[in-house]
């Protein structure tokens, strides 16, 4: 009978093990073999223990390496282009304020800041000449600017861990009623990232400084979006930055404590 319940514990326990619950051991028992059995089974569960920390612990060396190589990469860029460091940050913290007000999950909310991070590193490739140029931009130079999209997917393609958010970055200047670029994809065909970063990243043009222009205020940047809700950017995510933002800063930009 106690060998009975003895087996029966075991099997319970394997049971665990195998899916993913470590938490229990079997108790040793008066019986040789089947303490023999026990110990083995134990043995098992530390191994597979140990097994779980040490990717565990790769895992978040992989994580920091990743970030370290976006850190380099953003460097390398804001020596060329110095307006994109600030702008980078404030589009990432600004995509996270409108993920978490739509309610994604944390992982999605960790692949739209990253992609919003990495948006414009595509840029690294492009003259900067035609980078601050304080005038209007010739047709051809345009062209160029607008490789940077498809550039920057490249590059965030290369990066292991990171290949599943390279979409985002491809799609963040496609415009809800189809006449953006690179592939004139429209309304939902575009990513829910892509549309999110379309909203954040015009946003914090608009309040930026440029060579060009003084910055706008916040208030008329928000009704600008809420302008070209329909056609340049989805209605309901405009809405949702829209009351997000006064409900975060009200009046206020990043633009102090980011750059
Ligand atoms: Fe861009």
């Amino acid at each position: 009978m106690c060998g009975k319940n003895t087996i029966q514990q075991m099997i319970e326990t394997m049971s665990l093990i195998t899916s993913g619950d470590l938490s229990k051991r079997v108790k040793a028992t008066r019986s040789g073999t089947l303490n023999q059995l026990g110990l083995q089974i134990n043995n098992l569960a530390e191994r597979y223990q140990m097994a779980q920390e040490t990717i565990r612990a790769l895992n978040q060396q992989l994580r920091k390496s990743n970030l370290d190589a976006i850190m380099a990469l953003t460097e390398a860029l804001a020596a060329k282009d110095p307006y994109t460091r600030g702008h980078s940050e404030r589009v990432s913290l600004y995509s996270m304020l409108l993920s978490e007000k739509l309610g994604l999950t944390s992982e999605e909310i960790d692949g739209v800041y990253i992609a919003s991070y990495l948006h414009d590193v595509g840029k690294i490739g492009i003259h900067e000449d035609i980078l601050n140029k304080p005038g209007r931009l010739t047709e051809e130079e345009f062209e160029q600017v607008k490789a940077h999209a498809h550039i920057s997917s490249q590059i965030v393609s290369q990066i292991p861990n990171l290949s599943h958010i390279a979409y985002v970055v491809r799609h963040h200047h496609e415009r809800h009623d189809g006449g953006g670029y690179p592939d004139g994809l429209s309304g939902d065909e575009i990513p829910l990232g892509s549309r999110i970063l379309a909203i954040v990243d015009a946003f914090d043009c608009m309040t930026s400084d440029r060579p060009y222009r003084k910055a706008h205020r916040p208030e008329e940047a928000l009704l600008e979006i809420k302008r070209c809700a329909g056609r340049q950017f989805n209605p309901e995510l405009s809405d949702a930055f829209i009351e997000a933002y006064g409900k975060s800063y009200g009046h206020r930009t990043l633009h102090m404590s980011a750059s």
